[in-house]
């Protein structure tokens, strides 16, 4: 059984897309946020393919991914006593819930989203659940009630939007939700990518040599470090205007080691590029190291299973509940 119930008042929830092995910034925005929290929080943690699929996935690669993502949870410190780790599929109520908020969201709300914004201006063969994304995110959210959100900046306008929708389904049909917030790090809110420090480092980017991933050979994350872009200026201060790849490389620095960005640049102030950088490299592939072993030591464990199996009931029966609550206010019922 869970520890969950007992002294725990407040609740947070998070989701990642199984969208491939996941980044060094996923690892720093969400999942190590989850890890801190999850000692005082009630916590659930899911894996967001219904998200996945509204961009073309590959079906084995994908069904991999699912498993390889629940494993890389608990080996990056994810308790599975402590958290309830889920796949969203599973639970049908999260698809359930959501028709019913998109009929109560107005669609030039949602075309707001930069989001999409971005992702359809990629592609202009993308699916209705590109747009509509935002909305399954928020019925992922409010099923549970939860106080805190802990995202990356990027997620940051879903979850202002699942707030909106919550407060406005309330004031509609009467108190429904709980109006959750955003939790988002002081360090590490957006990893960018290594090679071009402008953009965040993203499970899609084009450039493998810009996106550490979990999974990576640790010889191929110092050297991506290694080359990560810079400039000439030779002084390791955060500043991200006009030198986003030394801040972002304090940032990774910080975010690991707990360190504040004014001590990081104290500690450094008479070193150079080089060894700063590999400095960054020997902590993050440490860190990297850990969690790689803990995952190759559960990934064909029946842990897994038996994990996703107990936890599924739980959280079928919470949505549920609230799935059936929001239908009655709405007067879907005999
Ligand atoms: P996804 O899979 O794009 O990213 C998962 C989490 O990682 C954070 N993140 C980053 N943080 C810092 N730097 C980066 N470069 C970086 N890249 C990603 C994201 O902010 C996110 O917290 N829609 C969500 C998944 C989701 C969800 C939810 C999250 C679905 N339902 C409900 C929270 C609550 C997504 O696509 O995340």
């Amino acid at each position: 059984m869970k520890e969950l119930s007992k002294t725990v008042t407040k609740t947070i929830l998070t989701g990642i897309q199984p969208s491939g092995v996941i980044t060094l910034g996923n690892y720093i925005g969400a999942i190590k946020q989850m890890v801190k929290m999850q000692e005082e929080f009630k916590s659930y943690i899911f894996i967001a393919d219904m998200h996945a699929i509204t961009v073309p996935q590959e079906s084995n690669l994908l069904h991999e991914n699912i498993r390889s993502l629940v494993a890389l949870y608990i080996a990056c410190g994810i308790d599975p006593n402590k958290n309830i780790i889920f796949i969203q599929s599973e639970n049908e109520y999260h698809a359930n819930i959501s028709w019913l908020l998109e009929c109560n969201t107005p669609f030039g709300e949602l075309s707001r989203m930069t989001q999409f914004k971005d992702k359809s201006s990629k592609n202009n063969n993308f699916c209705a659940g590109l747009f509509t994304y935002p909305i399954l995110m928020a019925a992922d959210i409010l099923a549970y009630d939860v106080d805190f959100v802990p995202v990356g900046i990027d997620q940051k306008q879903h979850v202002e939007l699942t707030r909106n929708i919550a407060i406005r389904f309330n004031k509609k049909y009467g108190e429904t939700f709980k109006i959750p917030d955003a939790y988002i790090a002081k360090e590490g809110t957006k990893i960018m990518d290594l090679i071009n420090p402008i953009k965040k480092m993203s499970k899609s980017s084009e450039n493998p040599k810009g996106v550490i991933r979990l999974l990576d050979n640790l010889d191929d994350i110092r050297k991506k470090i290694m080359s990560a872009t810079t400039d000439s200026d030779c002084k390791i201060i955060y500043d991200i205007e006009n030198k986003p790849g030394i801040s972002n490389l304090i940032n990774i620095y910080a975010s690991i080691t707990g360190q504040s960005i004014k001590e990081i640049e104290n500690y450094f102030a008479n070193q150079n590029y080089g060894e700063f950088k590999k400095q960054v490299a020997d902590v993050v592939t440490r860190e990297i190291e850990g969690i790689q072993k803990r995952y190759y030591a559960i990934i064909n464990s029946n842990e897994i299973d038996n994990i996703l199996s107990e936890n599924i009931n739980i959280v079928r029966e919470i949505a549920k509940n609230k799935f059936i609550t929001m239908k009655r206010k709405i007067g879907l019922y005999r």
